[in-house]
């Protein structure tokens, strides 16, 4: 007897009319006709997916938009950080403690179950750090949060920031963060990598910095990330976010810059959303997307990841914690939309990220996880075309949030009101 089954399931590799059975928290078989379990679920033929998986995130500032009046009306990076700074030093673990909470609430509800979270470390009073400590074992039964320490003002903006660093650790931080363009000169950015990358190596945690975010072809931070990398030996396990300035670049050296990336095993994530709206301010006509070249480091075989980087923050005025729409947006924004491309921006929010954050039995495997979202769509390219509802999501072989699908009533002359078809069944889509 199994704890839950999935049935009827089609699975984003292409298999079809498949149960998922899951015992004690863990797949336990996939295979056809499985059965009988404590709770049965029709998938109907619909896709079930493991679930999304948010690489970049700032849950220390969402759901801050209209504190004190903030909104970024610029729209740049530099009035987010201004505004950011006015408001981060008045913050108190209370509201921390608020909006991260109700922010996961939406997560979870959304299928998103895994969140890289990058938090502000400026203030040496950590009291975000803190709270975010807190909130993460809290939360563990339903929700994977990785806390990156992050000194948003730049490592060098206090003596001090190594220490904080280390005491972040201390509390169960996983990743070392960084913001190197944003250091007093180059030569600070590049020290600030060297530093940092060492504290990740002594401490055996992974790295992950907001590098080269601007629209300067001659922001170069990522190629002192990989040196670092490769001369530490790190290779796996570092991230470099956003990367915009990649956009920008003369081809010459983009391409050199992502095939020493893609060798070295650094990884890449983009915040398509956060970025299309930050970047290119100061363009008039043509303005840049300003977005890393996605496909051309998937195609030399880094590891390439969406993600939200906001929601409802001082940088981001919009953002519906959904992932579907991180691929949907760059599918468009970097032209992936063969079908190829497509397939891959859907890993871009599940796979992909799940591997740069090294998470433990993620995946529609027997031993892994029974971790999934049923979605009402027929397969990866049709659930970002749809930005399809979750009608489950189960954690550990338990069903955590369900959203029923309404059927539509229509006001149209000579059409039934109710439609007696489920326009949600993969042969209708
Ligand atoms: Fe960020």
């Amino acid at each position: 007897m199994f704890d839950l089954i999935v049935r009827n399931a089609t699975l984003p590799d292409g298999r079809t009319g498949v149960d998922i059975a899951a015992k004690d928290g863990r797949i336990a078989e996939i295979a056809p006709a499985l059965g009988p379990a404590a709770t049965e679920i029709d998938a109907a033929g619909r896709l079930v997916s493991p679930p999304f998986v948010d690489s970049h995130f700032h849950l220390d500032a969402t759901l801050a938009l209209g504190t004190e009046g903030v909104f970024n009306e610029s729209g740049t990076l530099a009035e987010g950080i201004a505004l950011w700074g006015r408001i981060a030093p008045k913050l108190t673990a209370e509201n921390y403690r608020d909006r991260a909470l109700r922010y996961i609430d939406l997560a979870v509800s959304k299928g998103l179950l895994a969140i890289r979270s990058h938090v502000d470390i400026t203030d040496p009073r950590l009291i975000g750090a803190e709270t975010l400590a807190d909130i993460k074992r809290e939360v563990a039964p339903y929700l994977d949060l990785q806390l990156v320490a992050f000194p948003q003002m730049g490592f060098f903006s206090r003596p001090d920031m190594a220490d904080s660093v280390r005491r972040v650790l201390d509390m169960g931080f996983e990743v070392v963060g960084g913001i190197p363009h944003l250091e007093p000169t180059a030569e600070h950015g590049r020290a600030s990598i060297t530093a940092l990358c060492e504290i990740a190596a002594e401490r055996g945690a992974m790295v992950d910095m907001h590098c080269d975010e601007n629209d300067d072809p001659n922001s170069r931070m990522i190629e002192t990330l990989v040196w670092e990398t490769k001369r530490l030996g790190l290779g796996g396990r570092v991230t470099g976010s956003h990367l915009t300035s990649m956009h920008s670049m003369d081809n010459f050296y983009a391409g050199r810059l992502v095939k020493m990336m893609a060798d070295a095993g650094v990884h890449a994530i983009l915040n398509p959303a956060a970025n299309l709206h930050l970047q290119a301010r100061f363009d008039t006509y043509p303005k840049r997307r300003g977005l890393a070249r996605a496909p051309e480091l998937m195609a030399a075989g880094a590891t390439v990841a969406f993600a939200q980087d906001s929601v409802l923050d001082p940088w981001y005025p919009l953002g519906a914690c959904d992932m579907l729409d991180m691929g949907w947006i760059a599918a468009h924004a970097c032209h992936l939309t063969d079908r190829k491309g497509l397939r891959a921006c859907f890993d871009a929010v599940t796979e992909a990220p799940a591997k740069i954050m090294e998470l433990d039995g993620y995946g529609l495997a027997p031993g892994a996880w029974a971790d999934m979202v049923v979605l009402a769509a027929a397969d990866p390219i049709d659930a970002l075309r749809l930005r399809a509802p979750r009608t489950h999501v189960i954690r550990r072989g338990r069903v955590i949030a369900e959203t029923p699908l309404p059927a539509p009533r229509l006001s149209i002359k000579g059409r039934p009101e109710t439609l007696e078809r489920d326009i949600w069944a993969p042969s209708s889509l």
